[in-house]
This record gives C-alpha cells, structure tokens and sequence, in this order.
C-alpha cells in the first residue's frame, strides 16, 4: 500500500514509482530516472492519477536552463512565478491519465475517469493560490507514473483520441485558446501568428478557424504545405519582411510566440485599434517598441500566460467536437526525456513530441 488518505481507491496503490526527477539547474545531466519516489499522496480535495501520457514543452527546457531568470541566469527567480524552482522536481505539464483514487471531499464520480490536467493550478493542498503555479513547474508535475492535482484541475474528457493525442494538448492548445480569448478573436478577422509549426502555433492555427478567424502563419519554408494543410489562409517565411509582403495595418491580431527582431513589424502590420497577444519569445525576450506605434494606432498589447477560468473547460469542448486535431510528431519511453528534449531543440518537428508511459524503458 502506498498513498493513504481517507478517501476512495487506495487500494492497490504501489508505495513507490519510477519518475523523473530535475535535480537542479543545467543541462541533460541533471535529469535523474528513479525507481523509489514515493508514490503521492492526495489531500482531500486532490486525485491520484496514474499518468498514462505527457507531452514535452519548452517550460520544461526553460526551467532546466534557468531561462525564466532575468537576474543573469541566478537560479532564485527561475519559475514562472520569479521564485526559486524547489528540487527534486518531477516536471511535465501536459498530462493524459486515469484517476485511481481521490480524497474525501472529491466526488467519487471521478474515480476511474480518464482526465486531462488544466496546467494552470489555481489550488493546491485544499487551499486556492494567491498566484497561480504551472503544473510540473511550481509543483510535480507528469514525467512519473502518478501525479496529484486538485479535483478542480483534472478534467474528465470523452474522445475516441488515445491518451498519447490526447497529452498533446493542454499546454499549448490552452495556451493558444487564452491567447485568442485575451484578444477576443471573432469570426472573419485576420490573425498572424508567429512560430506557427510548433506546438501552441499549430493550435493557434486550428482554434482561429473554429472561431471563423482567417489565420497567417509565419513559419520555416520547409513547413510551410503543413501549416497551410491545418488550416492557415498563407505562410510567411521567418525571414520574409512581413511588412512589405502583407502592408502595413493588414492584420487583426497578431499572436506572437517568437519576439526577436523582428518584433516592430508586428506592430507595422497591425491595423489601428489592432489587438498584439505574446506567451513566448523563443527567438528572443528583448525586443524594442516605438511607443509612437503602439499609442498612434491605439494598439492594445496583452501578455498572456494565466489562463482565464473559462479557459481549459471551452478547450476540453473543441476537443471533445472534434474541432482541433492532435499533432503527435513523435512518442518517446519516460526513460528518454532527455532524448526527447534534444530532439524537440532541433524545432525540426510539426506539433508535438510525447511520453508514452507504455512504451518499456
Ligand atoms: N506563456 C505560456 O503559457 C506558454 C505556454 C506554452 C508555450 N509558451 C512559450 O511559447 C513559445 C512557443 O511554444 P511552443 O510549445 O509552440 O514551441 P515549439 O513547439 O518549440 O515551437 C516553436 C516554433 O517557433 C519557431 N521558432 C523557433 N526558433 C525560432 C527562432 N529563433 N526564430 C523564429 N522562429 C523560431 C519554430 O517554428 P517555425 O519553424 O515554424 O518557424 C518552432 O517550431 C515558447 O517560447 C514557449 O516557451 C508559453
């Protein structure tokens, strides 16, 4: 017997799992595989779930790499939150399970679901957060055989997609839904997104067109058919000036993921009154504003990584009505994370790459 609340479905809980562990900040080598972690226990208002997929994201990178620190890579503001990351951490975000137990004051009903976890924790050992935590960030997270979260957190998911599709969506395709409900995207409007092969640029693509927006994507040349074939009007290549190809004040929204220098023309093409969104900068955080741009064309820039209440609950919807479509690139034991990590750097890949728990070490 291992994890023992007062609750429902202990029963037959292993006390130990194999799970991966960050045991500091640097490179690969600080990714540890154990056998021993003691399996965790839920509160009462918490599940235990057995982890049956989970994706890999750049959070995981970034966290590992101290990138989140703006203080020269010091390690005691490296969390999304500017605190210290606590280790051993068990870090994944995006998690496809069944829930095997759940505490006393969690409706029975959801034991035996299969679940997706919200990744933006609003609660945590029965208590709701002052701030939010990410999930596997601020708290463990699914590169493990079981994982907790707060009933609130785990939602239940009918789909015919496998656990593996399905842990292929709640980071980026959440992330992609909040950037589009921070901007209020409403149907015929046009949207440009940057870094639109990846994870949460593909979603951006699939979630505008539900909502009947027309959707650029700017993306590497060699990927270009993909991203038209999930649904984008046109493609931009990275290196295209996007000022002269599509004019200035062209677009709508632009949903931003990439930053770098050539930020400002997002801001050129925009039209008055045009909505900018970011939740990533993978090409670079620092970027430079002409501040006549943003206040002459009356912009409204909007930062976005809490997702909005509504958030996850309208993305399990698409989901279930088959209005998004998962994007699996490639599948990896939980033993090869590190593996799965180098692969996902090389950003040669369309969607995403995920930990099939059921694939032996
Ligand atoms: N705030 C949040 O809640 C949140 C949540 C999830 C992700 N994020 C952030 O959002 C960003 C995108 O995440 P993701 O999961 O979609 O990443 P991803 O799957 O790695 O895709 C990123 C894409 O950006 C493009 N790219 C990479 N390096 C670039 C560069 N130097 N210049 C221009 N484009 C580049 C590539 O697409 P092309 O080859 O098509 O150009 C790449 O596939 C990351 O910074 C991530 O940390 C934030």
């Amino acid at each position: 017997m291992g994890a023992q609340e007062a609750g429902v479905g202990f029963k037959d809980i292993p006390a130990r799992m194999t799970g991966l562990q960050l045991t500091g900040h640097g490179d690969l080598d600080k990714l540890a595989l154990r056998e021993d972690i003691p399996v965790p226990n839920p509160g009462s208002h918490d599940v235990l779930i057995k982890v049956s997929a989970a994706g890999i994201n750049n959070t995981d990178i970034n966290t590992r790499t101290a990138w989140y620190s703006k203080t020269d890579r010091d390690s005691n503001d490296a969390s999304w939150s500017g605190n210290a990351i606590q280790f051993p951490r068990i870090q994944g975000a995006d998690v496809c399970g069944q829930v095997v137990a759940v505490g006393e004051h969690v409706e029975e009903d959801l034991l035996n679901e299969r679940v997706l976890v919200e990744p933006c924790i609003r609660e945590a050992g029965g208590s709701v957060l002052d701030l939010p935590w990410y999930f596997g960030s601020e708290c463990d997270g699914g590169f493990a055989e079981y994982t907790i979260v707060a009933a609130r957190h785990a939602y239940k998911i009918d789909s015919s997609l496998s656990d593996v599709e399905l842990a292929s969506f709640p980071c980026s395709y959440s992330t992609a839904e909040n950037l589009l409900t921070r901007t209020n995207v409403t149907a015929n409007e046009t949207v440009l997104v940057t870094g639109a092969s990846g994870g949460v640029g593909s979603a951006v693509i699939q979630l505008a067109k539900a909502r009947g927006a027309k959707v650029i994507g700017i993306t590497s040349q060699s990927k270009s058919a993909e991203v038209i074939s999930l649904g984008a009007e046109r493609t931009l290549s990275r290196d295209e000036n996007a000022i002269q190809t599509l004019g200035r004040n062209s677009v709508d929204v632009v949903i931003d993921l990439v930053a770098g220098k050539q930020w400002p023309d997002h801001l050129e093409v925009l039209k008055p009154f045009g909505r900018y969104a970011a939740a990533g900068a993978i090409a670079g955080p620092l970027v430079e504003l002409d501040v006549r741009t943003l206040y002459l064309k009356d912009l409204s820039l909007f930062g976005c990584t809490v997702l909005g209440e509504e958030v996850f609950g309208n993305l399990i919807k698409r989901i279930e009505a088959d209005e998004v479509r998962p994007i699996v690139a490639n599948t990896f034991a939980l033993s090869q994370v590190a593996e799965a990590q180098k692969q996902f750097q090389l950003k040669q890949h369309i969607g995403k790459l995920v930990i099939d728990l059921s694939i032996e070490s």
